[in-house]
C-alpha cells in the first residue's frame, strides 16, 4: 500500500505547482498526474460539467490504484470534492482548505482577497471555508479568467501581454486593505511574482499549493501511508489532448523532474 502512487489532477498545467511542492516535501513518493488540457478552462464551465470531468478522472487513476487523490485544482475542489469523497475509501484532498487556513494565519488584519476562476468565485467556497474558521474574517473573491489561458498558452512568458492581463484584472484592488492575497487558483503561482510585483511586494501571497502538499504529508504519516522506496522516483503524466505545451511549461516549472508521459483520450 505504501509504495501506491499519490493521484494528482488539475484543468491543465495547474496542478504542477501543487506537484513541485509535493515532490520537494516527499520526495520518495510517486506522483501520478492527469491534466485535462483539452476541456481546459473548467473556470467557465457549468458545475455540473465540472463535476463530470472530476469523476471521470478519478476513475482513470483509480485504475491506477492510487492511496490518496489530490485535486488541485480550486475550481474542481469548489464542485466536487464532496461528490468524490462519497464514491471511495481513500482520501481526497482539496487546495481551498489549506489555503484559507494558511491565509488566516499569516494575516495580521483578517482582510483578505481571493483571487481565483469565476467558477471558484461563483461558488463562493472560500469565503464560507475563512469565515467557517474566524467569523470576523473580511473575503473580497475576485474573479480573474483571463489569467488561466494567459498561463495555459504560454503567452504569460510574453512582458506586455502579463502585464496588461494582470493590470486589467487586479487594478481595482491596487488600493486594497486586504494584507494577504489567496492565489484561489493552481494556475496562478506561475505569475505569482508578477502579482507580487503589482501589489509593490506588500501583500502576503498564499500559494495553496505549499500548504496542501504540507497537509498530504501530514495524512500520509498519520495512516502510516508513506513511502519508503529507495529507487529513483520516474512519476507518470496523463495529459487529456495534445501535451506539447504542457510539456514545456512543465519542463520550464521543474527542470530536474523525472517522468514519463502520454497523450490519453477518456
Ligand atoms: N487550476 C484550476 C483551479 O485551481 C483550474 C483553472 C481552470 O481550468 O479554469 O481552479
Amino acid at each position: 500500500m505504501n509504495n501506491k502512487a499519490i493521484g494528482v489532477m488539475d484543468s491543465g498545467v495547474g496542478g504542477l505547482t501543487v506537484v513541485k511542492e509535493l515532490i520537494r516535501q516527499l520526495p520518495k513518493e510517486k506522483i501520478i498526474y492527469f491534466g485535462d488540457s483539452v476541456r481546459c478552462p473548467y473556470g467557465e464551465r457549468s458545475t455540473e460539467e465540472v463535476i463530470h470531468f472530476t469523476e471521470e478522472i478519478f476513475q482513470f487513476l483509480s485504475r491506477k490504484d492510487i492511496k490518496v487523490f489530490i485535486i488541485a485544482c480550486n475550481t474542481a475542489t469548489a464542485a466536487a470534492i464532496s461528490k468524490i469523497r462519497e464514491m471511495t475509501d481513500i482520501p481526497v484532498i482539496g487546495v481551498i482548505m489549506p489555503g484559507s487556513r494558511r491565509a488566516l494565519q499569516i494575516s495580521n488584519n483578517n482582510d483578505i482577497v481571493v483571487l481565483s476562476t469565476r467558477g471558484t468565485k461563483n461558488s463562493h467556497k472560500y469565503k464560507s471555508t475563512i469565515q467557517k474558521i474566524n467569523d470576523h474574517a473580511n473575503v473580497l473573491e475576485i474573479a480573474c479568467p483571463k489569467f488561466v489561458p494567459l498561463i495555459e498558452s504560454g503567452d504569460y512568458k510574453n512582458k506586455k501581454n502579463r502585464d496588461k492581463v494582470i493590470d486589467e484584472t487586479l487594478s481595482n484592488l491596487k488600493r486594497t486593505s486586504a494584507d494577504t492575497v489567496i492565489l484561489g487558483c493552481t494556475h496562478y503561482p506561475l505569475i505569482s511574482n508578477y502579482i507580487n510585483e503589482y501589489f509593490n511586494n506588500e501583500k502576503n501571497i498564499v500559494d495553496s499549493g505549499f500548504e496542501t502538499a504540507r497537509d498530504v504529508s501530514t495524512l500520509l504519516e498519520f495512516k502510516k501511508l508513506l513511502s519508503n522506496r529507495k529507487s529513483e522516483v520516474i512519476h507518470d503524466i496523463y495529459v487529456h489532448g495534445d501535451y506539447k505545451q504542457f510539456e514545456q511549461i512543465l519542463n520550464e516549472w521543474m527542470p530536474n523532474f523525472k517522468y514519463t508521459i502520454q497523450s490519453v483520450e477518456l
